[in-house]
This record gives structure tokens, C-alpha cells and sequence, in this order.
């Protein structure tokens, strides 16, 4: 479905991913590494906000590295970005109206999208009319989920998503991403890769712009180096 191919990507003269190469199904994938790795440039790279120097990104046969970032989101890539920012002052109704506000296709289909985030996230049905500002941050972890589930994407991708939340609201946040797989792709990136890999089928280890080893989760979970490396073990 989503296919990055041989990926070169700079800034300025410095290089950050090195003829980067992952693929994602129908299938939750996993994109690991430590900071500064390249996880957040790759995705930037994916919606069009970074221009690569060389390579190909492919979403179900259409290339999308000429494409505007307006236009990327509407062929079906969802985005929940690292900095997740709400409207703090607009209803949680409202902020998942801009989910879906710009995008016909998703638009005609509210209900349906908006029962969808309800499955997922049963408490923002009670919460609908509240100030998206003044809920907890777990539930606005869930509200930016749910923006992003608006769109009817054919592929998620979550950046970092427990980050900042307290350890029992990462186990939630990663129950529900174990549920969306069932009817969307995912890519998440995460520095807690232990609970990530309860929920994701297979992942990639990203060090220093390089792909630097694929594997399914099973896999990871039982290999040295991300043992030592990012699982303390
Ligand atoms: N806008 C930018 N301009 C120049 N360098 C950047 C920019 N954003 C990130 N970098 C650098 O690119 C590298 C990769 O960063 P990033 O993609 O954010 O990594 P990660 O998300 O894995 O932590 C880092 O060395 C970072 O300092
Ligand atoms: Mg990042």
C-alpha cells in the first residue's frame, strides 16, 4: 500500500536518511530509533512538508513525491503529528470536524467516521461538547487520534504517541492502536518500544538515517541488540 523507496533526504548540505526503504500493508508497522534518528523527518517527507533529493514514495500505485501536502492527505495519509496541538477553545466535536472539514470524500461520510472514533475512543462520545483545552492529556491524546481517523485514512501514521503521557494512559493509547489495525494501516514511531511492540506486527530499527535492521515484532523482541539497546534488558 504505502511503499518508500531508496529515500534521500537533506537539509541544507547535511544528509539525514541514507536510500531509506520500508513498506507498510494492511499492517501496523512500527518505525523505531533513538533521537535524531530520522523518524520525524521521514514522516515530513511522507506528507510532502520535505523534499527529498531522490527516491519514490508510492501510496496504492500513485507517487506522491511531487505532491502537495493538501493533496497527499487527501489520497489517504493521516498524520498525528509529535507536537499534536488541539484547538484548545473549540468543542472536541469541532476539533474532529477539521479531521475531515477539507476532505470531500471523508466529509459526506461524518457519521460514519465520527461512529469510528467513538468505537475507538468510547469517551469522546460523552465529552463532544466539551473545550478540548480542558480535558486531560490522555484524552486529548485521543481527540488528536481521533482528528487524524476523520480523514478516513488509508494509512495512520502516529508520531511518538504516548510521548508525555503517564505509564497507565501508554498502555491504553496502545490497546486502542491494537484495535485501529484492524481497519487501517498504521506507522508509529516510539521510544517506548517495549509496549509498542505489543501492538504493532512488524518493525523497523532506524539509527542514523539508516534502516538498520527489519524484523517482526516476535522477532525484535527477542533480538540482542534491541534488547540491550531499547529494552534495557
Ligand atoms: N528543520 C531542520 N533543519 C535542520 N536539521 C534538522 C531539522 N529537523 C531535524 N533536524 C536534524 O535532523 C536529524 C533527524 O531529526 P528527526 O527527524 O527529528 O529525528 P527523530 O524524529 O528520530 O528524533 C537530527 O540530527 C536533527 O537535529
Ligand atoms: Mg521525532
Amino acid at each position: 500500500m504505502l511503499e518508500v523507496k531508496n529515500l534521500n533526504v537533506f537539509y541544507g548540505k547535511l544528509q539525514i536518511l541514507w536510500d531509506l526503504s520500508i513498506n507498510v500493508g494492511d499492517e501496523s508497522v512500527g518505525l523505531f530509533g533513538p533521537n535524531g534518528a530520522g523518524k520525524t523527518t521521514l514522516i515530513n517527507t511522507i506528507l510532502g512538508l520535505v523534499k527529498p533529493v531522490s527516491g519514490e514514495i508510492v501510496l496504492d500505485g500513485e507517487s506522491l513525491v511531487k505532491m502537495e501536502t493538501d493533496k497527499i492527505i487527501k489520497h489517504g495519509i493521516a498524520i498525528v503529528p509529535q507536537d499534536r496541538e488541539l484547538f484548545p477553545f473549540m468543542t472536541v466535536e469541532e476539533n474532529l470536524r477539521t479531521g475531515n472539514a477539507y476532505i470531500a470524500r471523508a466529509r459526506k461520510k461524518y457519521q460514519e467516521r465520527l461512529d469510528f472514533v467513538f468505537e475507538i475512543f468510547p469517551v469522546l462520545k460523552e465529552r463532544l461538547n466539551q473545550a478540548a483545552g480542558s480535558m486531560s492529556g490522555g484524552q486529548q491524546r485521543m481527540v488528536a487520534i481521533g482528528r487524524a481517523l476523520m480523514s478516513d485514512p488509508k494509512v495512520l501514521i502516529l508520531d511518538e504517541p504516548s510521548g508525555g503521557l503517564q505509564p497507565s494512559l501508554v498502555t491504553e493509547v496502545f490497546h486502542r492502536l491494537k484495535d485501529l489495525k484492524k481497519s487501517v494501516s498504521v506507522l508509529v514511531t516510539e521510544q517506548n518500544v517495549r509496549q509498542a511492540l505489543k501492538a504493532i506486527d512488524r518493525g523497523y530499527i532506524l539509527e542514523n538515517g539508516k534502516i538498520a535492521m527489519a524484523d517482526t515484532a516476535d522477532n525484535l523482541a527477542g533480538n540482542d541488540h534491541i534488547r540491550k539497546s531499547y529494552l534495557g534488558i
